[in-house]
Order: C-alpha cells, then sequence, then structure tokens
C-alpha cells in the first residue's frame, strides 16, 4: 500500500511513547478542540491526537500530526538531529508522480446543491478568529506554462456552504499564477487535498524554483512516486490516497474579507480582502479523517521549518561553503530567527553569512552567525556566543526598509513607523571569534572523553 495518513498514523502509535492519542468523548469543534491541544501544550506535550467524536460530524478529526521534533523526524524515516540532512538530501531527489484511475479519495463524490462545507468538521480555533478554517489543507494549481503542479498550505475560511476565502502572500507561487488567469477573466482551478502522509505536506512547503513540480518533491520526501488521479469537476490531478478533497475555481478579480486568525507568530493576522476559492466538488474516502492543525500552536511553526532551513542552507552555503550547520529555532517562530553556524576561514566572513541569510527569505528578521563549537539546537548557547564574543556596535548591523512576512506583528509601512505594513527593520549579529587576533580558548574537556561517555559506568542504577 502507498504511504498515506493511516500508515502515518500507525506509525505514531509504534512511538515509544506513543506518538498517537485518542479522544472518544464527544468534543465540540468550535474551540474544545484547540482547547484540548492548548492544555495540552501548557504541559509540554505534543502528541497527535484523534477527536474520534467530533459533534455534528461523522467525520473524525486528526490534529498535531506534527506538533514535535519526532514526528517531524519520523516523516522522513529519521532523526530529529538527522532531519534537515535527510530532508535535503530527499527534496534534491524528486521522484516523478504516477497517475492512476482508481482513487479512494472518490469513494464518495459530492457535488452541486449536496455541497455543504458545513458537514465536514472543520474548526474555530482562537477566541477572536472570523470562523471556521482549513488550516492542514494542502492547496495545488498548475502553472499554465510550465505545467507543473504547485503547492502550498493557505488558510481557508468558509465564507457560505460552497465558498472559501484564501489567503495567500503576494510572493507566493500561487498568487504569481493566479496573477497569469486574472487578466483573462479566468477562473484556476484549483484543489486542496486535506489528510495525506505528511510528507505531502512538507513537500508543499519547499522553497525549490518557480516551475519545480511539486507532486515530484512530494515523491521525493515520501521515497516513493506519489500516486495522483484525475478530479471529477475540474481539469487537475490530486493525490489518490489523500482523506478528503475539495474542488473548484479560484474566481478572478474577486475578494471577500476573512481573518482575523490566529497564527504562526501566535498573534492573530488581520482582516483581509482575499481571493474566493469557489468550491465545484468534496470528495473523500469511506470512513475518512479529517486533519486539522492548530494555526496558532508549534505544530505550525514545525511544519513550515524544513523547508525553509533547507533553503537557508543552500543559499548561505552559496555565498559561505564553510557553513555548517543552520536551524530556524522556536524561539523565532520557525520563521523570523536563522541561527548560522560556520567553519569561520578569514575575519568578515560572519557578516558575509548574516547577509546572506537575511537576503535567503523575506520571513528572516534576525541572523545570528556562531562558530563551529556552538550548537545551533540550543538557545542558549548561541545566546552565550553573543554575550561573550561580541563587541556589540562591531558585530550588529542593521538593514532598514526590509520587505518582511505581512505577518509580523511589528511590522511597519514604508510612510512611516507607527502604521502597519509589511516592512521591517532586519539585523544580525556576528558571533564568532576574530580569526586574526587572539582570543580565549573555550574552557572544555577535550570532546573525546565526554561525548561517548557512558554514565552507568560511573553511576550505579543510571
Ligand atoms: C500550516 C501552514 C499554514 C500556512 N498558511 C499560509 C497562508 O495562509 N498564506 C500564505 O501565504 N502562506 C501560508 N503558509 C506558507 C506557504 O504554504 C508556504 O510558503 C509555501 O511554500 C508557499 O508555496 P510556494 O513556495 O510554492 O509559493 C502556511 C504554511 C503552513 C505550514
Amino acid at each position: 500500500m502507498p504511504k498515506d495518513l493511516r500508515s502515518f498514523m500507525a506509525a505514531l502509535d509504534q512511538m515509544n511513547p506513543a506518538g498517537l492519542l485518542r479522544v472518544q468523548r464527544p468534543v465540540s469543534r468550535d474551540l474544545e478542540l484547540t482547547a484540548v491541544l492548548r492544555r495540552l501544550q501548557e504541559d509540554g506535550q505534543y502528541p497527535a491526537v484523534l477527536f474520534e467524536n467530533v459533534q455534528d460530524s461523522e467525520i473524525p478529526v486528526i490534529s498535531n500530526v506534527l506538533a514535535n521534533p519526532e514526528s517531524l523526524a519520523l516523516a522522513l524515516d529519521s532523526t530529529p538531529d538527522q532531519m534537515l540532512w535527510e530532508y535535503i538530501a530527499r527534496e534534491d531527489h524528486r521522484i516523478p508522480h504516477r497517475v492512476v484511475q482508481n482513487a479512494p479519495v472518490q469513494d464518495v463524490v459530492i457535488t452541486g446543491q449536496d455541497i455543504d462545507l458545513n458537514r465536514i468538521p472543520i474548526c474555530f480555533n482562537c477566541e477572536k478568529d472570523s470562523g471556521r478554517f482549513i488550516t492542514a489543507g494542502v492547496t495545488v494549481v498548475r502553472d499554465p506554462d510550465s505545467g507543473a503542479h504547485n503547492a502550498g498550505i493557505y488558510r481557508l475560511m468558509i465564507l457560505s456552504p460552497n465558498e472559501l476565502g484564501m489567503s495567500y502572500e503576494k510572493h507566493t507561487h500561487i498568487g504569481h499564477i493566479h496573477r497569469k488567469y486574472e487578466p483573462k477573466g479566468e477562473a484556476l482551478p484549483t484543489a486542496v487535498f486535506v489528510g495525506h502522509h505528511p510528507a505531502c505536506m512538507l513537500g508543499s512547503q519547499s522553497k525549490l524554483p518557480f516551475g519545480t513540480d511539486e507532486y515530484d518533491t512530494m515523491g521525493g520526501l515520501l521515497g516513493e512516486p506519489l500516486d495522483v488521479v484525475k478530479c471529477r469537476t475540474i481539469d487537475l490531478m490530486v493525490p489518490a490516497y489523500a482523506e478528503i478533497v475539495f474542488e473548484g475555481y479560484t474566481l478572478p478579480e474577486v475578494r471577500k474579507p476573512e481573518g482575523p486568525f490566529g497564527e504562526f507568530t501566535w498573534y492573530y493576522g488581520l482582516e483581509r480582502y482575499s481571493p474566493v476559492f469557489h468550491v465545484t466538488a468534496i470528495t473523500y474516502r469511506n470512513d475518512a479523517i479529517f486533519q486539522h492543525l492548530f494555526a496558532a500552536h508549534p505544530e505550525h511553526n514545525y511544519t513550515g521549518k524544513l523547508g525553509r532551513e533547507s533553503i537557508l542552507y543552500k543559499r548561505v552555503k552559496s555565498v559561505v561553503p564553510t557553513v555548517r550547520d543552520v536551524r530556524m529555532p522556536m524561539s523565532g517562530i520557525c520563521r523570523f530567527t536563522a541561527y548560522v553556524q560556520i567553519a569561520k576561514e578569514y575575519d568578515g566572513e560572519g557578516k558575509i553569512a548574516a547577509l546572506a541569510a537575511l537576503a535567503s527569505d523575506p520571513f528572516v528578521k534576525l541572523a545570528i552567525v556562531v562558530d563551529e563549537d556552538v550548537n545551533v539546537n540550543s538557545d542558549s548557547e548561541v545566546l552565550w556566543a553573543v554575550a561573550t564574543r561580541t563587541q556589540p556596535d562591531l558585530a550588529t548591523f542593521f538593514v532598514q526598509n526590509s520587505a518582511v512576512s505581512r505577518l509580523d506583528p511589528a511590522a511597519y509601512s514604508i510612510w512611516n513607523r507607527v502604521e502597519k505594513d509589511t516592512m521591517n527593520t532586519k539585523w544580525a549579529i556576528d558571533a564568532t571569534k576574530p580569526i586574526e587576533a587572539p582570543f580565549e580558548d573555550r574552557a572544555d574537556v577535550p570532546r573525546e572523553m565526554w561525548e561517548s561517555l557512558n554514565l552507568s559506568d560511573y553511576i550505579a542504577g543510571w
């Protein structure tokens, strides 16, 4: 059987302690479901949770599928300390998708007047959200020129029984493709699939160049071809082993308000006039499972982390070949802060690495560059390097009026720093030691003596 959400749930079940919990009592999709996830978060717990009985729906809901590093690594058959390298290797080894004729995701097909989005257990997440949002749906469109499938995750608010408001940032590839259709007054064939093996969600977050077929990237990350089937009401392919698919069109020149919405910044994204996705069919598997993602919660941050770390690594490496490791830490919500570790060869190289990191992705606001001996998995190690290896006025620089994420709560407009918009000042800290000038050595025991030392050889009962 091809990999899918169900095979991944089976793998989560095998984790120790179990990576998948089950809630059997009835739960409301409006705030109560996210309250359970929020409570777990307060206790430092991030297992996947299957809500078997969601009120007013026959479809169960799974959430938190990628909410911790162990699950993220499992999606790539890897470990948390190796997963970035595994991700990069698989992302660069794309596997062509495969067209099949019969697909479980089309066991049930609903069209026309029978479509009612509220019959799917789409959830209401945060107190001030403007409505119920699909949050773990992968939106797929095809570039009319290259024919390549493009995938991304975009918040989708229920506007009516067959309409979803779709919020994409202008720089996204779907935005580029939609702008090819709009001047001609044509609707863009669009599909959203929900619930597949999470390698597909990770593939949708890849930052490979425009025109790369992201179904093939998903195949690379899965380690096997992605099986796809033709949609029932539009000319587009969708994954055959997804749980649920929404088919339809993104309309030309129509914008409707959606938002506010609790976002990956853990603040609200503002109300916007967003494109409208008109749904022409809902198809799903017998005994389908709906996948939810709590957007103002670490799962959102983790889901986008590896795609962004990959492009950060590749772009810095093209300028500074001595880069050893990179990290987008949770303290920077896996988007706004980049740690870069280099094996520094000459003075000034840390600044070059910092500039490359800031330029690698509009979302990066702060880049901190450290030496090889500083662990980029540890915020406190990085801040220790900042505290002990810098002369702040020389180590730090600022780039004013840079484009940043429109969801940056501190962003300012081009006109002034009070009005809210999508500009901000980026900054960087070169926390590397000088090469040419003397500098203290780190006080330490030789690494080979402690790294693989077995404490049970020294401490009874360890
Ligand atoms: C859970 C989740 C939700 C997201 N929601 C949005 C969104 O609402 N709007 C947006 O522009 N990007 C959103 N993103 C980021 C895009 O999906 C991501 O940048 C993607 O790579 C864009 O596709 P592209 O690289 O082909 O342009 C989200 C990412 C995740 C992980």
